[in-house]
This record gives C-alpha cells, sequence and structure tokens, in this order.
C-alpha cells in the first residue's frame, strides 16, 4: 500500500517513488486525462473537435448500409442533400479532405500535365507529394496574396503548346486558404479565373476544406461557387466539428470516375453512414455558429495586436489567426508559456504561429485565452 500523502521527512526509495506514482495514475488516471482534457484550451486546429451530444446521437440512429455497394441510404441521402445545395449534379462522400482532392486531381489530370495553385496551397505542401504520387502530375507553384492566386497570375502561368513543356491542365484554388490565414477569395477575382480557365481550356477544383467559413464570412451561396467550379471538395470535419469525411462535388461523369478512384485509393468505406450522419447534423446545426468563431478570432488577433512579443498578425477574415513574433523572441518559447497557461497553439514555421477558433472554443474560454496574451510579455 502506498501512502497518497507523504510526511516531509519521509525520504522514499526511486522505486517507492515509482510505485507512488504508478498507484495515482492507476487509481485518477482516467480522471486526469478528463480533468486535461477540460482544463485544455486546444486552438491547435479546428480539426481538434469533439462530437456533441445531437452529433452523437445522429450516429446512433442513423440507417447504414453497403456504401462500398451504394446501399447506405445516410451516406446517399447525404450526397444528395450538398449536391443539390451547390447546384451540382453529384456527389461522393470520401474520408478526408486530402482523400477528395487527391481523387479529383486524379480525375482532372493525365500523367505528366501540370497543375497551378498557390505555393503553400494543401494540394502541394500538406498532401505528401500527393499530385506527384497519384496523378503523375507537376505543379506550378505561384506566390499569391495570402494564399489566393490572380487569374492574371494564372493566365501567365499557363504553358504554351510546346512539346518542350508539360501540358498545363488544371487550377487548384483554396477558399478559404489555410496558410493564408483563413482568407477568402474575392467572388468576381474567382470569375475572372473561370473565364481564364475556359479560354485557355483549364478545368478548375476547389479545396474548399473551408468554404462554409468564406460562405458565412462573405455572405455567399453554395450555389455561386457550384455554378463555377468542375469540382469542389468540402470537408466536415474541420470547421463544422464532425469526426470525419468530406465531399466531392461535379457531374455526374466526373464522379462515376472518382468513384472508381475512391476504390483504387482504398477509400471505399462500408457502414460509413454512421459518419455521415454527423454531416448531416452539422450541416443543421453547425453552419451559422461559424460567424461566433469568426468574432472569437477578431478578438484574439485584437488581443494579439497589443501584445509587444508580436510583431505581424494576418488579417483575420475567418477563424485562422497567424501570427509572427518580433526579431529574437523564440515561437516554441511562446507556445510553452501559452501552454503552461493550458492553452495550446500550433507553430507553423521557424517564425509564426497558428491559432484556430472552433466548436469547441466557447466566449469564456477566448476570454481566458485574452487575459493570457495580455499577462505573457
Ligand atoms: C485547406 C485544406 N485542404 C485540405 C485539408 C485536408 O483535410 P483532411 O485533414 O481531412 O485530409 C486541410 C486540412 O487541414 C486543409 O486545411
Amino acid at each position: 500500500m502506498i501512502p497518497i500523502f507523504m510526511p516531509p521527512e519521509f525520504s522514499p526509495s526511486p522505486q517507492t517513488l515509482i510505485n507512488f506514482w504508478l498507484s495515482l495514475l492507476r487509481n485518477f488516471g482516467p480522471l486526469f486525462i478528463i480533468l486535461k482534457f477540460f482544463l485544455l484550451i486546444d486552438l491547435r486546429s479546428d480539426t481538434v473537435t469533439r462530437p456533441t451530444p445531437g452529433m452523437m446521437k445522429a450516429m446512433m440512429e442513423a440507417s447504414v448500409g453497403d456504401d462500398v455497394f451504394m446501399e447506405d441510404p445516410t451516406v446517399n441521402e447525404l450526397e444528395k442533400k450538398v449536391h443539390e445545395l451547390f447546384g451540382m449534379e453529384a456527389g461522393l462522400y470520401c474520408s478526408s479532405g486530402t482523400m477528395s482532392n487527391q481523387i479529383a486531381i486524379k480525375c482532372h489530370t493525365q500523367p505528366g500535365d501540370e497543375v497551378i495553385c498557390e505555393r503553400e496551397a494543401h494540394v502541394y505542401i500538406y498532401e505528401g507529394g500527393g499530385i506527384a504520387f497519384n496523378s503523375g502530375s507537376q505543379v506550378r507553384a505561384i506566390a499569391g496574396d495570402r494564399g489566393r492566386i490572380s487569374a492574371q497570375q494564372i493566365s501567365n502561368a499557363v504553358n504554351p503548346d510546346d512539346v518542350h513543356k508539360a501540358r498545363t491542365s488544371l487550377v487548384c484554388l483554396e477558399n478559404t486558404s489555410n496558410r493564408g490565414g483563413g482568407s477568402c477569395y474575392d467572388f468576381e477575382e474567382i470569375k475572372k479565373i473561370r473565364k481564364v480557365c475556359d479560354e485557355k481550356n483549364l478545368l478548375l477544383h476547389l479545396d474548399g476544406a473551408r468554404l462554409f467559413n468564406a460562405l458565412v464570412a462573405r455572405k455567399e451561396s453554395p450555389g455561386m461557387y457550384g455554378k463555377i467550379f468542375n469540382s469542389i471538395s468540402v470537408c466536415f470535419n474541420k470547421g463544422l466539428g464532425c469526426p470525419s469525411g468530406s465531399m466531392l462535388l461535379g457531374t455526374t461523369s466526373f464522379i462515376h470516375k472518382a468513384r472508381r478512384i475512391r476504390k483504387l485509393f482504398g477509400g471505399g468505406m462500408r457502414q460509413t453512414g454512421f459518419l455521415a450522419a454527423t454531416a448531416m447534423y452539422a450541416l443543421e446545426h453547425h453552419v451559422e455558429r461559424l460567424a461566433m468563431d469568426h468574432a472569437h478570432a477578431k478578438q484574439i488577433a485584437e488581443t494579439l495586436g497589443t501584445n509587444p512579443k508580436v510583431s505581424t498578425i494576418l488579417p483575420v477574415e475567418t477563424n485562422l489567426v497567424i501570427f509572427g513574433l518580433i526579431p529574437g523572441k523564440d515561437p516554441k518559447k511562446f507556445v510553452d508559456e501559452m501552454k503552461a497557461a493550458g492553452i495550446l497553439l500550433l507553430p507553423i514555421s521557424e517564425t509564426s504561429l497558428r491559432m484556430v477558433t472552433h466548436l469547441n472554443v466557447d466566449s469564456s474560454m477566448v476570454d481566458k485565452v485574452c487575459t493570457v496574451l495580455k499577462e505573457i510579455r
């Protein structure tokens, strides 16, 4: 039996100490883990959310079937709901945003083609070299403005019809832009980009992992996007708070091809209606509330602006706050100081850090973050 309270004069052997901590963990471990979860404010990403009780209930009550046989009623219902919402012909439920982007690129390109995107686009820097690996295509990465590229830049980047050059076949946009700090495209620019694509015979894909954030922030409708893009990927596992899943949208023939490639990539899931039910729930309950995440992000950015350690903050348009520290200040130390106060941040380069607001961050937590930001000077 190891004593819980040790008298000051008691000097235990190392083995006794190990036993003491092991017994504490054994008896109170789960409690510590639960407490830690509730005490920490996790701003590293909007992918860290836990399903709400309503979402769990929707999961438990979902009707399911084999989705590879296209017999899962909840997946079928979700695909129909989302493609109709965007005014597109068909949808394909995929396990992740990476998978739906990679399937789209595979469908739209031939090996040896060139794909135009911004130099910090997720499809380029965060999908494991997937464009080369899965599609055998190369990337023309353009330096844009906070993750966004213009119609003129795209037009300039298209290769001429020359045997020496790769065939430019696809443009990928990202809205909102992750590395751009949640920046949104100006819809007029997207229309110009579509025009360039039509003139130059290019297809246009949208990585809309956080498209719902853009729609809420800009007061735009899904249908506006459905009319413009050849394919769209929207994620449910970010701002919408689902455990997993994304929807790839396009024409019926595109989705037919995409379904084959999803299987080829090992992405054919079976009774995945349990997950699709979370997306159905989120579309009803978690879209409008994104405006609150955006307000929270702005509040955090305003307080950050008063911290003398902070040099730059990217303009906040949605739920991401990306900032840099003044020369000589170590981002890792800043992260550690915040962590000691129960707040988790993500360093995203040698000089910059990220905070993301989401479903599991409420106003009182944001107030606490701001208080801590005022103290860490
Ligand atoms: C812009 C963007 N696209 C795609 C993805 C990939 O999504 P997933 O993590 O579901 O593969 C992410 C993930 O953070 C993202 O930020």
